[in-house]
């Protein structure tokens, strides 16, 4: 076991609520895996109390923090330094503290993905891509796939929020939410970044009769690890990425900026965390 000093590097998962973030878990695998002297804990904090929280890290010596719901504009707010990212998001969840006293963050959900389906030997370069959903995640999603010459289409059950999307990405094309199925053939990659097909959540068929053979199937859901669009892509015989990679991957940096080891993701923390799912 790695045993932590009083030089140990600190940081933390602010969210509320914050029991069911995984990322305590991956970060302290990785603290163990590198025999780093450092630690990385969950707090659970209220909006109100986040600016002080960030105040307190600070002051207490912790290298930087992760963010999750509902602080990822409030930390947006606070930080001195920003990149065009997290500008695009206006939302971070990637806080590093510096020695002059300044907060830098990023928002790595985008990049984790893209970082993902490149490990499943997928480059998005020139590809068309057709993106489920206008959400959060979706706005990340697709910005990084631009940033990374993807032509990208964004279909969502809200227009209007789709429209806004493209709006702020600058570029983009849209397809109604009735009709991407029909249109399917075009695409060579669809990504789902809707909740649909989230454990627990109401059961939705995905129509892929329309798919090319050579269609890549993604969905950014994790639980459950196959969700009904994967299985029904595995069905076709489509090639298939799973959600979790972009899990895994969106740590990278953060880790990085506070430990100073650009970790590596593989089959053996894959596992461990899809097991810690289950529970
Ligand atoms: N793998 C990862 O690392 C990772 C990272 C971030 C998020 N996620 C997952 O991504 C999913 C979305 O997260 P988010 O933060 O983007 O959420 P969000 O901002 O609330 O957006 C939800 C999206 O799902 C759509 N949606 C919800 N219910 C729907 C339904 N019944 N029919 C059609 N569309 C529906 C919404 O459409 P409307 O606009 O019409 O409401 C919207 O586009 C979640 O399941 C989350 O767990 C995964």
């Amino acid at each position: 076991m790695q045993l932590i000093t009083g030089k140990a590097k600190i940081a933390a998962v602010l969210g509320w609520p914050i029991e069911h973030s995984r990322s305590p878990l991956l970060h302290n695998f990785w603290l163990q895996r590198y025999q780093i002297d450092g630690a990385y804990i969950p707090l659970a904090v209220k909006s109100e109390d986040f600016k002080s929280v960030i105040k307190g890290m600070m002051a207490a010596g912790f290298k930087g923090c992760n963010v999750t719901i509902p602080h990822k504009e409030a930390a947006y707010q606070c930080c001195d330094y920003v990149d065009e990212t997290a500008k695009k998001m206006g939302s971070v969840n990637t806080l590093w503290f510096t020695q002059d006293g300044k907060i830098h963050g990023t928002s790595t959900d985008g990049a984790g993905f893209v970082a993902s389906l490149n490990d499943s030997g997928v480059n998005v370069s020139g590809k068309k891509i057709l993106v489920l959903g206008a959400g959060g995640a979706a706005r990340s999603v697709a910005y990084c796939l631009q940033r990374d010459s993807a032509q990208v289409t964004i279909t969502n059950r809200t227009l209007k929020r789709a429209e806004q999307l493209v709006q702020d990405l600058g570029e983009g094309d849209i397809l109604e939410w009735q009709s991407w199925n029909q249109e399917l053939g075009k695409f060579d990659v669809l990504v789902n970044t809707t909740s649909l097909g989230m454990e627990g959540k109401e059961d939705f068929q995905f129509d892929l009769k329309n798919a090319s053979p050579d269609l890549i199937v993604t969905d950014i859901v994790y639980v459950p690890r196959v969700t009904p669009l994967l299985a029904a892509a595995q069905l076709k015989g489509l090639k298939t990425v799973e959600g979790l990679g972009m899990l895994l991957h969106q740590a990278r940096l953060g880790f990085t900026q506070w430990f100073g080891v650009d970790p590596k993701v593989d089959s053996e923390l894959t596992e461990f965390v899809a097991n810690s799912l289950k529970k």
